[in-house]
């Protein structure tokens, strides 16, 4: 590298670091051509706020369906992908995600792949990270859309499949609900995803799933025609947007065994299988609240309260009796979750699968399980209750003998969602975070910081932790309440930090922020060695420095 390069390097570093806000990620807009060129080096494309989409939820799943073929030429704004990125796998208001997984371990990478290159949606900072240059539109089906969705489990962050499945089936779930209620179009495909090692995915990474987006090449015809009432009253709209229960899910680990209203157990058994209540013309046909790989929805759909276990029949959307009598309890037993105590829920749904139903692709039911707990959550916090998932099932005899279903041995149970109002015996939210640890320093220095909350009650603790520079830690533990909790973080480039901390404990409880300000200064050294080569550089600048000192 000769001189007069590496002077151009220093004086767009310097410049670089005049224009980026102290969070030291790029926060402006991609279509400026200088902005370019810096975006370039950093690869990073921060994406438009998204849209607010303000469809009822109820509409966004009796809309949702599939689009096979036939995508119009017509181009997806950036808004409307910011929109879809943000409802399939973004960062919420308070810190959460967009999809609950109850070990908050979140395996999926959603690659984005355009006409131009393909990139990484990177949800802390809502942007686009270049990945590869070039056109792999041809990846997948659904010949025509504009962008394909390369839907891939890393294996680092998680090791069991199908668990990292059953995350991808949630964040498939709101990718269809805002596409459609954007008009745009969507499906899920499993077929042909080893295609997406065409874009040289590292050997920790499998494809799974690919779903296209674009504009349907015949709109959307639906009449609103609901499956006539049974013993389940009829499915209503409620008052939330996908948005809304998004920003305000509701997670309890505990519930106040008040039983729901009949309402209530409909509208969420419902969501879990059932059919919409519109029907479309398009393609002549009444969809359900999610897809099913070959069309087969191998599940069984069981569900208990205070007075008996139910089987749910979607078709005509109602429920027959297997067991008269309370087998929460029971329910309870089987299950190894010492955290989440179902005895008292309202409504425990349980979906089965059918192990006679192509066990070979076992993983595409797990895809299903994950989008039919992230719909019941949905629904749940849509009806102002709150809901969880239990994935470990320790005693599986033990829960078919309490539902009544011993002898079918065919159904496997893989997750169990309680739902019902959290429990009102008051949970202590955690005390604010003490942050202790260097308040200044210098950039590149590794520096360790203790972050230590007191639960009153004595529950584990959880921190979440943002550094100030856009890194966070996402819900770290559990810890022991009251003990320290260390965690080293370096500052790439100066700046005042503001690090914010909270805690929460294992029923939920949040703390407020606790903040502590760090001030890394101004590097001199480099900006005099930068000053140095532009001097070496462009010898006239000497000149026009002597004479301007001379004036
Ligand atoms: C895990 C999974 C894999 C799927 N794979 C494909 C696929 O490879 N090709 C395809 O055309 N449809 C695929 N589908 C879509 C289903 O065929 C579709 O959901 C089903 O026929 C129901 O139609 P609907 O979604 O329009 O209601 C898949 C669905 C799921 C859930």
């Amino acid at each position: 590298m000769n001189k007069k390069t590496l002077g151009f390097l220093i004086c767009t570093l310097l410049i670089t670091s005049a224009v980026l806000p102290v969070t030291g990620k790029l926060n402006i807009s991609k279509s400026e051509d200088f902005v370019e060129n810096i975006s370039y080096i950093f690869d990073d494309y921060p994406l438009p706020p998204p849209i607010s989409v303000d469809m009822i939820l109820e509409e966004s799943i009796c809309r949702r369906m599939s689009t096979r073929e036939a995508y119009t030429s017509q181009q997806v704004t950036d808004e409307e992908l910011s929109t879809v990125l943000w409802a399939a796998f973004g960062t919420t208001e308070n810190g959460n995600r967009s999809i609950y997984l109850p070990d908050g371990s979140y395996s999926t990478i959603i690659y984005v792949i355009m006409s131009d290159a393909t990139y990484k949606y990177v949800p802390e900072s809502h942007s686009l990270s270049l990945f590869k240059n070039g056109n792999y539109l041809y990846i997948g089906q659904n010949d025509g859309a504009p962008i394909k969705f390369g839907l891939v489990w890393n294996k680092s962050i998680i090791n069991d499949e199908l668990i990292g499945m059953a995350e991808i089936g949630m964040i498939a779930q709101n990718i269809y609900f805002d596409a459609i209620a954007l008009d745009l179009a969507t499906i899920t495909t499993g077929a042909g995803v080893d295609e997406l090692n065409d874009l040289g995915l590292p050997s920790n990474e499998k494809p799974e799933i690919i779903m296209p987006l674009g504009h349907p090449s015949s709109p959307y015809d639906f009449d609103y025609s609901p499956l006539p009432p049974s013993n389940l009253p009829i499915i209503v709209n409620n008052t939330y947007s996908l948005e809304d229960v998004i920003n305000n899910r509701l997670i309890s680990y505990r519930w106040d065994n008040i039983p729901l209203s009949e309402v209530e157990e409909s509208q969420l058994i419902w969501s879990s299988y059932g059919y919409s209540y519109l029907w479309d013309n398009v393609n002549n046909k009444r969809h359900r609240t999610l897809p099913s790989a070959i069309g087969v929805y191998p599940f069984k759909v069981y569900a208990a309260d205070q007075d008996g276990v139910y089987l749910y029949d979607p078709s005509t959307h109602s429920v027959t009796t297997i067991v008269e009598g309370d087998r929460r309890e029971e329910i309870n037993n089987s299950l190894g979750s010492s955290d989440i105590w179902t005895a008292t829920a309202s409504w425990i749904i349980i979906p089965f699968y059918n192990t006679n139903n192509y066990p070979q692709y076992l993983n595409w039911w797990y895809y299903e399980v994950g989008a039919i707990s992230h719909n019941i959550i949905l629904e749940a916090t849509a009806l102002n209750l709150s809901a969880n998932i239990i994935t470990d099932i320790s005693d599986i005899n033990g829960l078919r003998s309490a539902l009544g279903i011993s002898s079918q041995t065919n159904l496997q149970p893989w997750f169990v969602i309680p739902v019902g109002n959290s429990w009102t015996i008051p949970n202590k939210t955690p005390d604010i975070p003490t942050i202790d640890g260097e308040t200044s320093g210098s950039a590149g220095t590794a520096y360790t910081y203790t972050f230590n909350s007191i639960d009153s009650d004595g529950d584990d603790v959880y921190y979440y932790i943002k550094w100030g520079d856009g890194y966070i830690e996402n819900w770290d533990g559990p810890h022991q309440s009251g003990e320290d909790f260390e965690i080293t973080h370096t500052y790439a480039n100066q700046g005042t930090f503001t690090i914010q901390a909270k805690a929460k404990d294992t029923f939920g409880a949040e703390s407020d922020w606790g903040t502590l300000e760090v001030t890394i200064p101004r590097n001199k050294a480099i900006y005099r060695l930068g000053f140095q080569f532009l001097l070496e550089s462009f010898p006239i600048l000497e000149v026009i420095i002597s004479r301007i000192k001379n004036l």
